[in-house]
């Protein structure tokens, strides 16, 4: 059943526990994510990027989630990720499509943050559709060239307790040192969890981790295997995911791992069958890799059996 964000993680937010939201680009990807999902008997999120609605359309990505979310046991979101352009957040509230919007305002100043997202909310909320906003630059920590530097950067709990009450959102996605892609630290993972116990303190709603992936051992070998270059990859640890959701995540964004999980499958799949032209023999391992990933998150998050 198709529900809003607000709904599945008040409970994560009362009950401690992260929900995981993974990012959608086709068919095969939502079927996988959703198969894990019921296996798991955990809520969702299925969301879309702007690249994805540029790459698939926003109405067929919709009619792929909605379907989904018809036919599912579990509660099952549909949310705009990172939407930057406050016109594309405005036509997503407008389509009817989604449940969930994210008005990603971060790379402006605090007030023109502030102002964009109230905007945002207020046409939201009117219409029963939740929203995430964020506070900070999503980056690593060594993407920062001095200490100074990357506090000024990430999230500020005390700005973050004001921006809640000035905004009205409903969930706030946080900087505290993790960043987008497969490449996300040079040395050991660290992430700021103290900072996050505060902004938790202070801003007292659901937090969100985006960049959270983890680039798995296992998935990375088989990618490395055959021939895809990501020697350097590294991602979150599991145990520092853990530490985010006793400090306060609620809601976990994966994409990266999806993706690491899509190319072992279809690479594998080409190298095993040179002979093969059937797509569907080359995405269907794709598939079943990203399930496997997306089930593991869900035990990692303690949404599983939460549904
Ligand atoms: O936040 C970033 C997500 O991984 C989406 O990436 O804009 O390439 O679809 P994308
Ligand atoms: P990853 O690149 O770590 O998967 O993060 C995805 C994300 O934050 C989407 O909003
Ligand atoms: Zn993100």
């Amino acid at each position: 059943m198709l529900v809003t964000l607000k709904t599945i993680l008040s409970k994560a937010h009362r009950r401690g526990y992260a929900v995981g939201a993974f990012n959608i680009n086709n068919l095969e990807i939502c079927q996988a994510v959703m198969i894990a999902a019921e296996k798991m008997r955990s809520p969702v999120v299925l969301q879309t990027s702007e690249g994805a609605i540029d790459y698939a359309g926003m109405d067929y990505l919709a009619a792929i989630a909605r379907l989904a979310a018809e036919k599912a046991r579990v509660p099952v979101v549909f949310h705009l990720d990172h939407g930057k352009d406050p016109k594309l957040v405005e036509r997503a509230i407008k389509s009817g499509f989604y449940t969930s919007v994210m008005i990603d305002g971060s790379s402006h100043p605090y007030k023109e943050n502030v102002r964009i997202t109230k905007k945002i909310v207020a046409m939201a909320h009117r219409r029963g559709i939740s929203v995430e906003a964020e506070l900070g630059a999503i980056a690593g920590i060594e993407d920062f060239v001095s200490v100074s530097e990357r506090d000024a950067r990430f999230t500020n709990p005390e700005e973050a307790g004001r921006f809640v009450r000035e905004t009205g959102c409903d969930a706030l996605a946080v900087a505290i040192g993790t960043a987008h892609g497969a490449f996300k630290f040079k040395g050991e993972p660290k992430l700021d969890i103290v900072r996050l116990k505060k902004i938790k303190a202070a801003a007292r709603l659901p937090l969100v981790l985006h960049g959270a992936s983890g680039v798995p051992a296992d998935i990375k070998r088989i990618c490395a295997k055959y021939g895809c270059k990501i020697a350097e990859a590294r991602g979150v640890s599991d145990s520092l995911i853990s530490a985010a959701v006793r400090g306060g995540i609620n809601k976990i964004n994966i994409d990266t791992d999806l993706r690491l999980a899509f190319t072992a499958g279809v690479r594998h799949a080409l190298a095993k069958h040179p002979e093969g032209i059937d797509p569907r023999k080359v995405l269907g391992p794709a598939k079943e890799l990203i399930q496997q990933v997306v089930m593991q998150k869900m035990k990692l998050f303690g949404c599983a059996g939460k549904a």
